[in-house]
């Protein structure tokens, strides 16, 4: 195929183009506008949610929903060890100590059955993640949290649209975390979101995004807030994705359909699972090939490449960078066992079958001979 083939490109059609558009022309070009509350409106109605408070992005979004919270370098979060860095650090940027907690190797969602070891008398709050689009074990983690005090904040960053038995990821936790990055469900180019029931958490969130402005005192600051907000014309592009999410998700599951079509009985390797009763969105679909290794990983990425096929690999263990302040050494051994095994494949919204055809036949022929 002479086309380069990406591992990710964001949707855009008319309506996003007419949103930004209107946006721009109304000159509410900056925090403030019309875009952006119908935006946090919608989105919260979509999640079913009382509020939705945009961000910048969903790494300041976990930040703020920790210092919401009120974590602080006493206390100690328990998040996955298989994640995006963001999570880790959001928890460093308030100075909390980690635990890193291991992954079920089917969902790669943390692994509910372990996570009691990683309770000591300082853990305030635990982050699930739903990883490449499939929700983390919400109800065994909400009665674990109940049993020990703990705030749950949902890392939702890769799971718009992701539900358990019909409840959508960010209603199950204190709240949740979105993000909006180019590479996401939906996009608002760099962006994120908060969604919650708590009233008096949603106050204080909205306060600290807005460098903690008094209400009523113009310029009157009692605390150290951010500026964390969102602009106006962001806001129009991720109304305009809101309002297609269902057709970016069906088309997200017809993509994967093929792909298991193409790979499900290939006995060497295991594209993404989903446990009865969840529903994943695919983010990203991916495989788990037996006998790869980082060496062996590299190779398959870069000889794809050559033949105009763009993949990601999985992301390290946190706990291999060494960055963090970890409250426990605790071992992973499915994380360290599992992420130099993974390679996403191309999942874009206007990904053709032909393609996800040629990527498949490809992806066997190189599999074989770097195994070999
Ligand atoms: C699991 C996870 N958490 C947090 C983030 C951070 O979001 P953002 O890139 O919008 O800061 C991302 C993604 O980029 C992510 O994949």
């Amino acid at each position: 195929m002479d086309e380069f083939i990406p591992v990710s490109k964001p949707s855009i059609t008319d309506l996003e183009l007419n949103y930004v558009t209107k946006a721009v022309k109304s000159g509410w070009v900056s925090s403030l506008g019309s875009f952006l509350t119908e935006f946090e409106e919608k989105f919260a109605k979509y999640n079913d949610v009382k509020y939705a408070a945009l961000v910048s992005n969903g790494t300041v979004g976990l930040h703020l929903a920790l210092k919401g919270y009120g974590i602080s370098s006493l206390d100690e979060v328990i998040i996955p060890n298989f994640t995006f860095i963001a999570t880790a650090n959001a928890v460093s940027y308030v100075g909390a100590k980690i635990s890193l907690a291991d992954i079920d190797p089917n969902s790669l969602c943390l692994d509910t059955d372990n996570i009691k070891n990683y309770i000591t008398d300082k853990t305030r709050a635990i982050i699930p993640v739903h990883i490449y689009g499939h929700p983390a074990n919400m109800n065994i983690i909400n009665e674990i949290a109940s049993e020990n005090n703990l705030i749950v904040i949902e890392d939702c960053a890769e799971a718009h649209g992701a539900a358990i038995g019909g409840t959508k990821v960010g209603s199950f936790g204190n709240c949740g975390v979105f993000s909006f990055y180019g590479n996401k469900i939906i996009t608002t180019g760099e962006g994120g979101i908060i969604t919650t029931n708590d009233h008096e958490f949603y106050e204080s969130i909205i306060s600290l995004r807005d460098h903690a402005m008094d209400k009523n005192k113009r310029y009157w600051h009692d605390k150290i807030g951010f500026n964390y907000r969102m602009t106006n014309l962001q806001a129009a592009l991720g109304l305009a994705q809101l309002e297609r999410i269902e057709e970016i998700l069906n088309r997200k599951l017809e993509i994967f359909i093929k792909y298991k079509e193409l790979l499900g009985e290939i006995h060497y390797l295991k594209l993404n699972q989903t446990k009865i009763g969840y529903k994943n969105v695919y983010w990203v679909i991916y495989i788990i090939v037996d006998n790869l290794n980082l060496d062996k990983r590299d190779k398959l990425m870069d000889n794809l490449k050559r033949l105009n096929i763009d993949t990601r690999p999985f992301f390290y263990p946190i706990s291999q960078m060494m960055l963090h302040d970890v409250s426990h050494d605790y071992k992973t051994p499915v994380t360290n066992q599992i992420y130099s095994k993974g390679i996403i494949l191309p999942s874009f919204y206007d990904l053709t079958d032909d393609q996800i055809t040629y990527i498949c036949s490809n992806l066997l022929v190189q599999i074989n001979l770097v195994i070999k």
